[in-house]
């Protein structure tokens, strides 16, 4: 099981890090344009291998492709992230074009792959990347529910006071500080649900904290979260490589399905050895169906600034 990370800065560093030592892929391909840089990460990374015991080899490239051939996964982190007080969406403008590159000098090499997108606005280069290289659309898949889900179970166990093995919890929608959707009426403690626990109001200020989650994060970091997006990703790359049929929340290309359509945007997804091999329809409530649309609305709106 090859790997490719492009992007070596903080997400595809801890990345490559958390799929080195969850020891299931063969070979990490960490790839930057920066001269030497993802080859000192992966040469550091290499270096905890006999610590951390992983036996995943890892290696890095300065923008040789050629390095990254036959890659069965291939992850775009690559672009810039955010600062703090800005959108997701402002990104678009300079990263739209480097995903572009990005996914056609990955599919050069590795025809087969599966793509996971990771540089935001996220919902909209997934999109992208589908219109730009025309893979099936169960190869093509965008992390942001997978790390919103993370962070709303965290958020979750802070207010029932749980431990985190106890909760479950999703978030659907874009990956949005205002378009996310965390399906509060669905989140359970230990099969429980929230509800029996948590007020209006707390339940309430979870799913707003559950929202900001990336924004809360940047401005206390000054740029984008990295070990909770690295560790998301890690998982979805897991799920695949070792054909788990897990279930995720993920960025998805639409036919009909919760009634949208054209539009890449998270939903429950099964993945395994062929990528996206089912799309979930969960029965949602009014409330949930009219915020999908709505954030359906305002990922359809970064779309129409793409030039494709
Ligand atoms: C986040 O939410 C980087 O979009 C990512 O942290």
């Amino acid at each position: 099981m090859k790997v490719t990370v492009v992007g070596a800065g903080a997400v595809g560093a801890s990345c490559a890090e958390y799929i080195a030592m969850k020891n299931f892929a063969s070979e990490v391909v960490v790839l930057d344009i920066k001269e030497g840089y993802a080859e000192g990460k992966a040469m550091d990374l290499m270096q905890t291998a006999s610590l951390m015991g992983f036996d995943t080899k890892i290696t890095g490239s300065t923008n040789d492709y050629g390095k990254t051939a036959n890659s069965d996964v291939a992850v775009i982190t690559s672009g810039i992230p955010r600062k703090p007080g800005m959108t997701r969406e402002e990104l678009i403008g300079i990263n739209a074009g480097i995903v572009k590159t990005v996914a056609t000098n990955l599919l050069e090499h590795s025809p087969n792959a599966t793509i996971i997108v990771v540089s935001n606005p996220m919902d909209t280069m997934t999109y992208l990347v589908h219109k730009a290289t025309g893979l099936p659309k169960n190869k093509i898949i965008g992390m942001g529910g997978a790390l919103d889900s993370a962070r709303f179970k965290y958020r979750l166990a802070e207010a029932l006071g749980a431990p985190i093995s106890d909760v479950d919890g999703m978030v659907i929608g874009g990956h949005s500080d205002v378009g996310m959707v965390p399906l509060i009426g669905h989140a359970t403690r230990n099969s429980v649900k929230v509800s029996e626990f948590l007020s209006e109001e707390k339940m309430e200020w979870v799913v707003e904290e559950t929202k900001v989650g990336g924004a809360t994060l940047t401005k206390l970091l000054g740029t984008s979260a990295w070990y909770a997006p690295g560790a998301a990703v890690s998982s979805m790359v897991q799920a695949i490589a070792c054909d788990q049929k897990k279930m995720f929340p993920c960025s998805t290309m639409l036919d009909g399905e919760y009634g949208l359509s054209d539009i890449c945007i998270g939903v429950p997804v099964i993945l395994g050895k062929d990528g996206i091999e089912q799309i979930v329809e969960i029965e949602l409530s009014d409330a949930e169906k009219a915020k999908m649309q709505e954030s359906a609305e305002g990922v359809k709106k970064t779309n129409g600034l793409l030039q494709v």
